[in-house]
């Protein structure tokens, strides 16, 4: 009795475990884009005629080893054979593979002319971010970077032109449409067209190196308005209090500037992520962290131990007064 109580709740907290994996920012089955909702139908659709042709073979099982035995007519036995082995099959596939072609248009298909476009590469473990110029209300707004972080409208379709600058990474939003390999030497594309306001993760869905799992980002969908303010306060330069001017000169005299740019000042490195407006984040380390001071001190005192691989020496020789400083430079680059 004990032993079947424990196998039992041993079973519904597998389940449960199980099934908490299918909502949250970064599940296909809680779409928030028109892709990801045609992609998550024809994923109820397999998983249906899967379970159902599963059942059939089930009984048959059940039928074979515990029915009474007698003979069979031969040719009974060869329709079987071709009638389940090779019919039923190619029914079921072409049916499933119809369905699955039928989607294929409409999840290829390029934007309208005109529609807002996003260029992202892919890193060795992070992302670029590129918004071209664009225009709000007929004033053009210059073209910026940012990284690790999307921002995108809801209710437009956006076209994603995705490149990468070493290995093969792939360019995946869960919750807004399929994946996308991002190939060195060539653009890819992907549209997506999301719906629903919120705040949804992407992740790097190719193997990539040491730290391809924590390659992620944060993607915010919101409303028109909201995106307008958002692009005009990115495409700004950063501006920084006085009180951080000891953490500004602690960043310029240990060189981050040669890698990182921090529009506004003298930083221009191109090598790594544009910090501008590292403070709006959302994440830090491309999405591995929450952004805030404390996980800002870690990150810079110990890099190379939390992303294995990764370009950015560690600071630790800095002492913990510099590094506060310097993370407090950062925080407040909003
Ligand atoms: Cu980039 Cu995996």
């Amino acid at each position: 009795m004990v032993r079947h109580l424990k196998f039992t709740l041993c079973a519904l907290l597998a389940v449960g475990l199980i099934l908490s994996g299918c909502s949250g920012p970064q599940s296909t089955l809680e779409p928030a884009g028109h892709h990801a909702q045609q992609i998550m139908q024809l994923w109820w659709w397999m998983l249906g005629v899967g379970t159902i042709v599963w059942l059939v073979m089930m009984g048959l099982i059940y039928y074979a080893v515990f029915a009474k035995r007698r003979a069979h007519f031969r040719q009974m036995t060869v329709w079987v054979v071709i009638g389940g082995g090779v019919i039923f099959p190619s029914i079921i596939l072409t049916i499933l593979l119809c369905f699955g072609l039928s989607l294929l248009p409409g999840l290829l298909a390029r934007p309208p002319q005109g529609s807002l476009v996003v260029e992202v590469e892919g890193i060795q473990w992070w992302w670029r971010v590129r918004y071209p110029e664009t225009l709000i209300n007929e004033r053009a707004l210059g073209s910026f970077e940012t990284a690790n972080e999307i921002c995108i409208p809801v209710d437009q379709p956006v076209e994603f032109r995705l490149r990468s600058h070493d290995v093969i990474h792939a360019f995946w939003i869960p919750a807004l449409g399929g994946k996308v390999d991002m190939i060195p030497g060539r653009i890819t594309r992907l549209t997506v067209h999301p719906y629903r306001i919120g705040l949804y993760r992407g992740v790097c869905a190719e193997f990539c190196g040491d730290s391809h799992a924590l390659m992620n980002f944060d993607v915010r969908i919101v409303s028109q308005e909201d995106f307008e303010s958002w692009l005009k306060r990115q495409a700004s330069d950063a501006q920084a209090s006085a009180e951080s001017q000891t953490g500004y000169a602690i960043f310029n005299a240990n060189g981050c500037g040669a890698c990182h740019t921090v529009r506004g000042t003298s930083a221009q490195g191109r090598v790594g992520p544009d910090l501008t407006h590292f403070g709006s984040r959302k994440s830090l380390g491309a999405g591995i962290f929450p952004n805030d001071r404390s996980a800002v001190i870690s990150w810079l005192s110990s890099t190379e131990h939390i992303k294995p691989g990764v370009h950015m020496p560690n600071f630790k020789a800095l002492g913990q007064q510099q590094l506060d400083e310097l993370a407090n430079y950062l925080e407040q680059l909003q």
